[in-house]
Formats: C-alpha cells, structure tokens, sequence
C-alpha cells in the first residue's frame, strides 16, 4: 500500500479523476468497453438538448455547427493519433467505417482481391470483411496466426488490430506496415484498443487508412460515433461505397449524381447522431489536452502493478497478456476455468472488470480516472473472493445478454 500512495502522490495525471462521474464505491476496469462519464459531457448534453434541439432547432446545423461537427471532431482527435487535421472524421460506427476503410484499402490497389485478417481479430471485423466479400464477387479473405510472415504480393489489404481486445497484446503495425508497403499493399490500423491509452503514430508509421471506436478510452459515452483516419496523400484517389449526401462535394447542390468531396468529408454517408457527438465532445477535450507519453507511463505503472500483486496473492489466476509492459496495451487478463463466476462476484464487489469467452477475466485502465490505490484495493478484494470461494455462490452463474 506505501508503494502505492508514493506512486499517487507522484502521478501527474492524478487530478484527472475529478472530471469524471466514478460512483463511490466502485474501482472501474472496464475503461476498455465504456469509458466513464466526463462530468463535461452533462453540461454539453444539456446545452445541445436545452438550447440547440429545444430553442434553436434547426438553425443549430449552421449556428451551433452542428454539420461541421465530424471534421472538427475529428481535428480534435488527430494529434492523439499520430495524425494531422483533415486526415480525421468523426461519424458513424466503428464496424460502418470499416467497411468503407476496406473499400477505400481496395480502390486504392483495383488490381489485386486478398483481404488479409488476423484469426484473433474482435469479430466485427472479420465479419465486415465477410460483408465486403459479399458485395463483391472475387475477393478472397485470408485468416492467419502471423501476419508479418503471411503478407505477399497478392494481398490488396492488410487488416490489423493495433491493441488485441482479449490478451491485450499490441501488434508490431510499423512492421507490418512496411512490410505490406513493401509487398504493394495497403494498410487498415483498428486502434479500438489503443487510442486514448497510448501514443499512436499514424503518420509517422506510414498507415494509410485507421479506424476506431470513442466510447472506450476516449470516453464518448455508449455507442458514441467512431473515427476513421485516411491518409492525406491517398485523399484525392481513394473512393468509398457508402456514397451518401454527407460525403458529397456540395450536398445542398442536391445534384442527382454523386460527386465527392475532396477532402476526408468523402468518407461521411449520412445525417449524423448529433447527440452523442455533443457528449463525445468532452472526452475529446480532456485526451487532446494530454501528454500521451505520460498517460502510456501511468498505464504501463497501473497495469504492472497489478500484474505483481494478483500474482503475488492470487496464484489460482494465470497471466494471459504479456508480462513486458512494452507488449501490452492498457489492459490485464488473467485466465481461470470459473472466470465467469470469480468476474461476476467482483462486480458485485464494486470491483467491475468482465469476461470474456472462453476463460478471460479482462480489466481495462484507464490512466485518467484509476489510481494506484485502486489496484491494491481491487487486489485486495479479488483475492478475499478466490480465498473464501465467493465466487461459488449459484447466482453468479447467471447470464446476462452482456458479458
Ligand atoms: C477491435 C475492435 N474493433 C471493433 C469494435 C466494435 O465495433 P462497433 O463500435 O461497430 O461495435 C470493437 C469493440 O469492442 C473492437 O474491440
């Protein structure tokens, strides 16, 4: 505990916690599925129902901005990525702009068919490339352990998730990167898992095309709009399917026929949910005002830290991320047959993390809202649960639609 109030007492980030909604009593690992609530966020939501739906209506597309919002967003969001303004926008879901990425990947090298995933990649994406495979007959996706070792010169598109959802495992990109350069072909970076927690270098890496959720570490609140990032040099050639009036050069033109903007505006389809970009906007405010190498520093602190205590005092539970802090991203995950059950009794404990199939405990930190403190005091109560079988209590068995 001493070592834990020295590195508090040190820590930078630690007046951050202030601006977030954490319920008392509550240690909160689960950062990496929905980031907590900037107390901001209450006062934007309000303004944007109170004011601008409620008062000015529709003059707030022009008054309040509303229509430029997935540009300036995405502005604001660039230099936490590694990416430059006008590279960036804000808008629809993760799972949408990937299907555009892809496509965008493919105009970009019309001669070649291979898609090529990781078989540990989250789902959704695998799922997409299915989708895409689907709407154009002749394409071939290719599932592999290794992708460094697996890309060659018939591959189109490269799909790699920078920060894997499970173990937490961050992927060589800039390897892979310049090896599919190397071999012709294009790049898609999912930075679900790393945006928000490290620094992510999409220009300096050489990524062409990037996409990522906001309502984990960037804590945009549930089903905030996604980003996706296209490389400024393949702006002018690239295309994308979703060719809705957003994405169009003069949209109020209202001209029959599609033309696309210039510019990352391309890559929008339709009217956007201005709600949930009105509460994203704090979140945004609060990561693009930080130093990114000092939030990896305290993820790097919280998750070790917690790594040499649970297995100090929770032998029953195996590492299943990697032990060098370099390798992971900001979350731990420990195995366990009952990983279910031992995660259910932690919630009920306050100590909220969750599970993940088929034997995962995973628990995210967030380096703006946790503390050292917290960890030990998790710690403490894990290790209260597996000692005194809590976990064994028949009700945690049961299921809910989430995990
Ligand atoms: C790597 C990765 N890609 C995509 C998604 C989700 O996509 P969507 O926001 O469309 O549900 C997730 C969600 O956890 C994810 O972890």
């Amino acid at each position: 505990m001493k070592k834990a109030i020295a590195l508090d007492a040190a820590d930078p980030l630690a007046p951050l916690r202030d601006q977030f909604f954490i319920p008392d009593g509550m240690i909160y690992f689960d950062g990496n599925s929905l980031g907590a609530m900037p107390k901001a966020a209450l006062a934007a939501v309000s303004e944007a129902t109170q004011q601008e739906w409620a008062t000015d209506l529709i003059t707030s597309w022009n008054k309040a901005g509303w229509f430029a919002l997935p540009t300036d967003y995405g502005d604001k969001l660039a230099p936490v990525i590694g990416a430059s303004a006008g590279e960036v926008a804000i808008c629809d879901s993760t799972s949408i702009n990937l299907y555009k990425a892809l496509f965008a990947g493919l105009s970009l090298r019309p001669e070649r068919h291979v898609i090529i995933a990781e078989k540990s990649s989250f789902p959704t994406d695998l799922y997409m490339v299915e989708g895409a495979l689907a709407s154009r007959p002749g394409l071939e996706m290719k599932l592999v352990d290794d992708l460094l070792a697996s890309i060659d010169e018939t591959v189109a598109v490269v799909l790699v998730n920078h920060v894997d959802y499970r173990s937490g495992q961050v992927a060589e990109v800039e390897a892979i990167t310049a090896r599919a350069h190397d071999m012709g072909a294009v790049v898609i970076w999912d930075l679900c898992h790393s945006a928000g927690i490290m620094p992510v270098g999409l220009n300096d890496g050489g990524a062409d095309l990037a996409i990522g959720c906001t309502y984990k570490y960037l804590n945009g609140g549930p089903g905030s709009p996604a980003f996706i990032y296209c490389a400024e040099r393949h702006l002018p050639k690239v295309s994308q399917p979703l060719s809705g009036w957003w994405g169009h050069a003069q949209p109020f033109a209202f001209d029959t026929k599609f033309a696309p903007d210039v510019g990352i505006r391309k890559f929008l389809c339709g009217t956007q949910p201005i709600l949930s970009f009105r509460a994203l906007e704090a979140g945004l405010d609060i990561i693009s005002g930080l130093d990114m190498a000092q939030v990896r520093a305290k993820s790097q602190s919280l998750t070790s830290l917690f790594i040499e205590l649970v297995e100090a005092e929770v032998p029953a539970l195996t590492l299943a991320s990697p032990r060098k802090a370099a390798h992971r991203g900001s979350q731990v995950s420990f195995s366990h047959p009952e990983a279910y059950p031992i995660v259910q009794a932690l919630i009920e404990r306050g100590v909220v993390g969750d599970f993940r199939m088929p034997n995962v405990l995973r628990f995210g930190f967030s380096p703006l809202y946790l503390s050292h403190i917290d960890v030990v005091q998790a710690v403490e109560i894990l290790r209260d649960i597996m000692e005194n079988d809590v976990w064994k209590t028949p009700h945690f068995q049961a299921r809910g639609a989430v995990t």
